[in-house]
């Protein structure tokens, strides 16, 4: 017998086939927190009550995989609030992070913060990215810039994840600006960054390692250090890539196997074709694009004919995107980048789970994943891009539990 029964339900099921792998008439069954059975209502194998302890009756309303935030920066300390106020006095993101602001901000910050105010500071945060539905969520380090620090960072990331009925997925991101400890020697800050990587992958903290390849980051040759250190001790990579210029950062993800290349506005038609090749997702960030006034728009036409996947994320942050809503996301991800609705969804689903390495087990509804689900009241799946700062989660499920009940 299974555990729980949802029938008439319409499921967009994010598979192949179908505009959102949708099914009019359809029901979905959950046991020991995975999907069971999937399919059209009529061909259940017996009657809602013989085949489940507990039968959920959605007259109607619309089932998708557990949303997933596939790129956020949650733990940090302090925000960035006025450099938010200096940038509208005319001062750019570069300028201010030339200066000796940004990224080093919040790293002073998040240095001083014990990790109970890290906690505290990060919570609300993610309960907002929760309240909307997002069952799995990806948090970087890169505020430490120093070995106790990211790891503090890390340790936070992963207790959230015990805290809330949310997976969460680590990310070492210690090469993310350059610490002032290290001014003018930003080679020897990345000698210092691979010398923590046995530490960090011994620590089973980090799930993956990323790095921001940019003029304000760090070179393609530094980022291929870090890239080999990670490789070296086993773990996967994914990279800040060609933001604010192509310093090339998706050929090289490519040529590392990257999960995920992520922001992409100046990514090259070769880049994107590298991406292709190397099955690395393509994560475009709207949030940060939006935040910084860019008008750069990522190569959406050479990913699409390529066939790179792409998944969207708010890259919550202090500095370029302090947001804690994926559906704003998916709304801006169409008006923006003229993403479509199913692309948009796609890209907080399947191929979310892709660039987190987790597409064995989610992103979809299918048998054998993990029962992650939202129940939505809306008339058609394209509203959840559509709506801007509405929130029509009815329930979020995790493992097969009911976790977030909606305001709808
Ligand atoms: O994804 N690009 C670099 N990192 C972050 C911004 C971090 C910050 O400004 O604090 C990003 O946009
Ligand atoms: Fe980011």
């Amino acid at each position: 017998m299974w555990d729980r029964l949802w029938i008439n339900a319409r499921l967009a099921t994010m598979t192949d086939g179908a505009p959102y792998g949708a099914l009019a008439e359809g029901a979905l069954a959950s046991a020991d927190g995975k999907i069971a059975w999937v399919g059209p209502q009529g061909e259940l194998p017996g009657t809602p009550a013989e085949l489940a302890r507990e039968v959920i009756d959605l007259e109607g309303r619309w089932v998708t995989p557990g949303l997933i935030d596939c790129h956020t920066h949650l733990v940090y300390g302090g925000n960035r609030a006025r450099e938010f106020e200096l940038r509208l006095e005319g001062a750019s993101y570069e300028e201010i992070a030339r200066a000796g602001g940004g990224i080093r901000n919040t790293v002073k910050a998040t240095r001083e913060a014990s990790e109970e105010e890290l906690r505290a500071g990060a919570l609300p945060r993610l309960k907002s990215l929760l309240a909307e539905g997002v069952t799995t969520v990806e948090i970087k380090s890169g505020y430490g810039l120093n070995l106790e620090t990211e790891l503090k960072q890390l340790r936070v990331a992963r207790s959230l994840g015990k805290e809330l009925p949310v997976t969460v997925s680590t990310t070492f991101l210690g090469a993310h600006a350059l610490p002032p400890e290290f001014e003018g020697d930003s080679d020897g800050y990345i000698d210092a960054v691979c010398a923590m990587m046995p530490e960090v992958a011994s620590s089973g903290l980090a799930d993956v390692v990323d790095a921001f390849c940019e003029t304000i980051g760090f070179s393609y040759e530094q980022t291929k250090r870090v890239f080999q250190a990670a490789r070296d001790n086993g773990l996967p990579v994914k990279l800040h890539a060609d933001q604010l210029s192509d310093l090339e950062g998706a050929k090289l993800a490519a040529d590392f196997g990257a999960l995920s290349a992520d922001h992409l506005e100046y990514t090259s038609e070769s880049g994107a074709q590298a991406m292709a090749e190397a099955g690395t997702v393509a994560v475009l960030l709207p949030g940060a694009f939006y935040f910084l006034r860019e008008t750069k728009q990522p190569p959406l036409e050479a990913f699409r004919s390529a066939g790179v996947p792409i998944a969207i994320a708010t890259d919550s942050n202090p500095g370029s995107s302090p947001a804690t809503s994926l559906l704003l996301m998916l709304n801006m991800a169409c008006t923006l980048f003229r993403m479509t609705p199913e692309e948009a969804l796609l890209g907080v689903t399947r191929h979310g789970a892709q660039a987190l390495g987790l597409r064995e087990s989610r992103g979809t509804l299918e048998v054998g994943k993990v029962a992650d689900l939202c129940i939505w009241n809306i008339e058609s799946p394209a509203e959840l891009a559509y709506r801007i700062g509405f929130n029509p989660l009815v329930t979020a499920v995790k493992d097969g539990r009911d976790v977030v009940s909606g305001a709808v």
